[in-house]
């Protein structure tokens, strides 16, 4: 199994350029199951996470073609010659649960395993099936698979959802897409990656507005067509890498970086004493000082502070100066990355969904685990700070999300390798 070796100390300087958003990329693919012709995908990340899913989509009766070293992928549903999406590609993927709403809505019948993914919390699937029960699809669970069906298609509805689900708001918009008649969707996500896939949708024929805001309006259409579409930066591994600089010294430019992607993010950096600025290609990130100062962090749904930025923020919060206070609000057990950090030095006290971590001078390397894909993103960072030799396991995790992230820390004066142990 591979590890990541990392030598701590040393600026960071230079550029990175940031990749297609994995999370985003995801859910475009799964749209290609909506229509008989080909969606063509661009700035596609190389990952295991868009393999995985590529898989599962072939396993459907869909081709699937990489071009140009893997940075485009040709999708073609032509005709859907299987209506399981089986448990063992679901488990290893819970972003594959988002196949059940394009499936059921062009062929009147789904059945999808119910999923599994990072290790961050029990991650339910109700809000999913509630919805698709509203737009009139009947739903059963049995053997640990979602058996839906609607004989006479799908119809429009109004679903309301309790509070903010990205994943159930992209899977009752496609779904809504080809339903007969008018959707809205009330308290419905406001991701820049929902905002990407209504983008696409609209693109391939889909009547939708509303995109970014509460409430979407979707007007059932008979049929969705081909189209082309370029998937947006990764705001994740756009924030992962703002902190780099922030924690090391020095300053980066991360290439196609946009502050709209990433807002409350930069706000907090700037609360810690780190500068953000707009360049010509991208978003420049330095340190004010020499010193990063604690600031409190509570995670949110989008326009809110990421959930997915918790982990690299923690990280930076190690060696700041003072305490400050991080809570979690959309995932229960999202502070597995805590124990790993404490074992290279850090304070921190984790009461429930909060976590208080006190500055301290010096990290220092150590082995430490890789529990999920953000976690492992932090330990990557916390490695760069430390005295002496980090080696973090288990990087399989950080190989679903964060294409080529040795060669491009490298590539601004990191000292990381990988190795097979
Ligand atoms: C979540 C994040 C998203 C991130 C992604 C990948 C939020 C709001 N969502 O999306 O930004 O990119 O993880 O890490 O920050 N829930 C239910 N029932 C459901 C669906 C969800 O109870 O049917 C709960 C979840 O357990 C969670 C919350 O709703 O507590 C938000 O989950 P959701 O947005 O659906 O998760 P993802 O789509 O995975």
């Amino acid at each position: 199994m591979d590890s990541i070796v990392v030598q701590g100390g040393g600026e960071l300087n230079g550029q990175i350029q940031i990749s297609g958003a994995k999370n985003t990329c995801l859910k475009l693919m799964s749209a290609a199951l909506l229509t008989d012709e080909p969606l063509t995908l661009t700035n596609v990340p190389r990952l295991s996470d868009i393999k995985t899913l590529g898989t599962l989509l072939e396993s459907l009766g869909c081709e699937v073609a990489m071009l140009n070293d893997g940075q485009v992928m040709a999708l073609s549903g032509r005709e859907i010659t299987n209506r399981k999406a089986d448990y063992e590609i679901v488990r290893k993927l819970r972003a594959s649960f988002n196949v059940l709403g394009p499936l059921l809505a062009r062929e009147n019948e789904a059945i999808v395993s119910l999923p599994g993914g990072c290790a961050i919390g029990a991650r339910a699937v109700d809000l999913h099936i509630k919805a698709l029960e509203t737009l009139g699809a009947t739903i059963e669970l049995d053997g640990g698979y979602v058996h839906a069906k609607a004989p006479n298609g799908l119809t429009g509805a109004v679903i309301e959802f309790p509070f903010v689900s990205v994943g159930a708001t992209e899977n009752a918009v496609t779904a809504a897409t080809l339903a007969k008649g008018t959707t809205v969707i009330k308290n419905a996500a406001r991701e820049p990656d929902t905002v990407d896939l209504i983008k696409c949708l609209v693109a391939m024929g889909a009547k939708i507005e509303g995109a970014g805001t509460s409430t979407l309006t979707i007007e059932g259409v008979d049929h969705l067509h081909g189209a082309t579409h370029e998937v947006i930066a990764d705001r994740i591994e756009l924030g992962t890498f703002m902190v780099a600089p922030a924690i090391c010294g020095g300053s980066v430019e991360l290439l196609g970086g946009r502050l709209d992607l990433i807002g409350a993010f930069v706000e907090r950096l700037d609360a810690a004493g780190i500068n953000v600025t707009e360049t010509d290609g991208g978003l420049l990130v330095a340190r004010r000082g020499d010193v990063v100062k604690a600031a409190d962090v509570t995670t949110a749904p989008f326009p809110g502070y990421p959930t997915d930025l918790q982990a690299q923020f923690m990280a930076m919060m190690c060696t700041a100066e003072g305490t400050s206070t991080l809570e979690e609000t959309i995932f229960e057990n999202r502070f597995m990355h805590a124990p790993e950090l404490i074992r290279m030095g850090a304070k921190i006290d984790v009461d429930g969904n909060t976590a208080k971590v006190t500055g301290v001078e010096q990290l220092n390397g150590a082995r430490v685990m890789a529990t999920d894909l953000r976690a492992s993103a932090s330990l990557i960072l916390a490695g760069l700070r430390a005295k002496g030799e980090t080696v973090v396991s288990r990087v399989y995790h950080l190989d679903r999300g964060y294409e080529k992230i040795e060669e491009k820390l490298r590539g601004v004066g990191a000292n990381i390798e990988r190795i097979s142990e």
